[in-house]
């Protein structure tokens, strides 16, 4: 498969993610995103949206086993990581990283890409992996354009 239809594939996801979003608001649109990507994508094991408050991340909507990181402090984790890179952070081994916060003992890998508003990282899209390197860059494209598509109805 070449980069060509890559992209052909992330927009037919994206513009499926757009119709599902599509009139939701606030956090029903979170709540939408988050049950759309988790159908989608079987590499996606735990899908969940941290909100910004203050300085820290909150827990939204998520599906997948509990978290005991219902707060993240801003200075934590690959969460706190990109929120202040303001940049999709893509953690192929997390077992190698040692900013990683242990959700489940059996995530291999992790994406996370801010979500923006006025400029402003507002929260972000956190996908674990049960697989290792489970991402490629389709990941970042989609999670970006499902980013967007949650600001404009943030
Ligand atoms: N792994 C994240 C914590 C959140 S759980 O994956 C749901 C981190 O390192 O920030």
């Amino acid at each position: 498969m070449n980069l060509t239809q890559k992209s052909i594939i992330v927009d037919e996801i994206a513009g499926a993610l757009a119709r599902a979003v599509e009139g939701k608001r606030g956090r029903a649109a979170l709540e939408a995103t988050v049950r759309f990507l988790k159908e989608a994508e079987p590499r996606y094991t735990w899908v969940g949206v941290y909100l910004l408050e203050g300085d820290e991340l909150v827990l939204g909507p998520f599906l997948g086993k509990a978290s005991p990181h219902i707060r993240i402090p801003l200075a934590q984790g690959i969460c706190g990581a990109a929120a202040r890179a303001a940049e999709t952070i893509i953690v192929p081994d997390v077992n190698a990283d040692p900013r990683y916060l242990a959700c489940s003992l059996e995530t291999r890998s992790e994406i996370v890409a801010p979500i923006f508003v006025a400029g402003r990282v507002v929260g972000e899209i956190d996908i674990d992996s049960d697989l290792p390197d489970a991402f490629d860059p389709r990941d970042p494209e989609l999670l970006e354009r499902a980013a967007a598509l949650l600001a404009e109805q943030w």
